[in-house]
């Protein structure tokens, strides 16, 4: 059969509120233009993340019920550490209420002033991390992944030659750490190729470098892997997982992705001392090693979310689902980061409204005119995100201008996904209309969370 369809059946439903155009100027005001700051309860169709976001099945339901909530030694953590050590096949398994919590353990135990960390393309609380225990985040992307039109298999690489260069430059000495995303979260859902992770693994372990994962949506990955590396057609999803894991020493993981839950992560590692100074920290901040941070109910649905994100069925449907999206806006026109990524399909504001400067965020622009039209809610990844005034004042742009549609796990069905063409259509019909926006508070870091905007007139 051509079809491909969901592969579920709804069994609970949670209603969607409809809202005019009228009501959606109000919200807009109230929240200042930072679709961060308006309450969900106002959104028709939420693309604003795909993390935290998924519907659990049946069996992560009933998972709950079976949580172990005892303080030490829960049950649900042994199944949760069998689970995550099969598939990453890392000796120590530490559990973090998400994925930045994991980030800002390993961080503070090897970052710091002096430090250089290097990774295809840094996600922002993981930039933020690194940069907070004084390190520098390096990105270094393979050059494929810069051009939005291109259509290569795997733009989430990270350039290897570059990575040797940098080595060379700074000294092994000099980096602690070296991570790999997979996908590619900021270089717009892409995958990486195994060759690649290899590769990359290589150079860090010749020079004794540990590397990492960020293992957020690995599944994706490994299924980009299977379709699009001739060597993997054949070999078992699980297999591949198993792979790029072995690549590395050990990995940070927001379980809010590819494990298919609402909150959770981890950190998984080889190393015997750091791992033990790992769990000391956890100590202080997330809690005893065997449920940091999460209930018992949580580490169930983790390790039942872990089995069912491997059915190739599901994500063949996933990933076949977010290209129908992509496929669709570009067959009209519409500039898109291609091809289609794994999770969310990205719209290229700077060529969507040329006449909006970067320094106007034409991203935002976008953003608020999405929501304004039909309530969709999306989210700005360019010069509000990564963009910076440089010591002299003098305003530096991100490298690229882009606005996220992320696609929940399991959550919209092909009409809402119909409705969203639609609504993204109706706002590039009119896009000389569109206007830019300017900054009028700001926090010191993270600012796409909580800067307030308003319109330039
Ligand atoms: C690639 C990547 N790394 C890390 C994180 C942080 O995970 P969390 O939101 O669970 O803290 C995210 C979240 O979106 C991500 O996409």
């Amino acid at each position: 059969m051509k079809t491909i369809i969901e592969p579920f059946k709804i069994k609970s439903v949670e209603p969607i509120r409809f809202s005019t155009r009228e009501e959606r100027e109000v919200v807009l005001l109230r929240g200042h233009y930072n679709l961060f700051l308006v309450p969900a309860e106002d959104v028709t169709i939420d693309l604003l993340t795909d993390s935290g976001t998924s519907a659990m099945s049946a069996a992560q339901w009933a998972g709950m019920m079976l949580g172990d909530e005892s303080y030490a030694g829960a049950r649900s953590f042994y199944r949760f550490e069998a689970k995550v050590r099969e598939l990453t096949g890392f000796r120590h398994i530490i559990p973090t209420h998400q994925g930045r919590a994991a980030e800002r353990i390993l961080f503070s135990l090897l970052g710091g002033p002096g430090k250089i960390i290097p990774n295809n393309s840094h996600f922002d609380t993981t930039r933020a991390n690194a940069e907070f225990s004084g390190a520098e985040a390096v990105d270094l992307p393979a050059p494929e992944g810069l051009d939005p039109e291109l259509v290569a298999d795997f733009k989430g690489n990270m350039d290897t030659a570059a990575l040797g260069t940098l080595i060379a430059q700074v000294g092994a000495g000099n980096i602690p750490v070296c991570i790999m995303t997979v996908t590619n979260n900021s270089g717009g859902g892409q995958p990486v190729s195994m060759e690649n992770i290899r590769t990359a693994s290589a150079i860090c372990r010749s020079h004794g470098i540990p590397f990492f994962l960020d293992a957020c949506r690995f599944a994706e990955n490994a299924w980009f892997i299977k379709k699009r590396e001739r060597a993997y057609a054949d070999v078992p999803l699980k297999a591949i997982v198993q792979e790029m894991f072995a690549c590395a020493d050990g990995a940070t993981m927001s379980a809010k992705k590819d494990a298919l839950v609402n909150m959770g992560g981890f950190l998984a590692l080889n190393d015997d001392t750091l791992a033990m100074r790992a769990r000391n920290l956890l100590i202080i901040t997330e809690g005893f090693p065997t449920y940091g941070g999460l209930a018992g109910r949580d580490l169930e649905a983790i390790a039942q979310g872990l089995d069912e994100i491997l059915d190739e069925n599901y994500l063949h449907y996933r990933i076949r689902s977010v290209e129908y999206l992509g496929e669709r806006l570009i067959a009209a026109g519409v500039p898109i980061l291609r091809p289609p990524g794994g999770h969310a399909i990205y719209l290229n504001a700077r060529k969507f409204i040329p006449h909006v400067p970067p320094e106007q965020f034409p991203g935002q622009s976008l953003v608020v005119e999405l929501y304004r039209t039909g309530g969709i809610r999306s989210v700005e990844i360019g010069s509000v995100m990564f963009g910076r005034n440089d010591p002299g004042g003098a305003f530096v742009p991100a490298r690229m201008e882009l606005v996220r549609l992320a696609i929940p796990r399991r959550v919209y069905t092909q009409s809402h996904i119909d409705y969203v063409i639609e609504v993204v259509l109706e706002c590039f019909g009119r896009r000389q209309s569109m206007k830019g926006y300017r900054i009028v508070e700001e926090p010191p870091m993270l600012r796409h969370f909580t800067a307030k905007f308003a319109p330039v007139e």
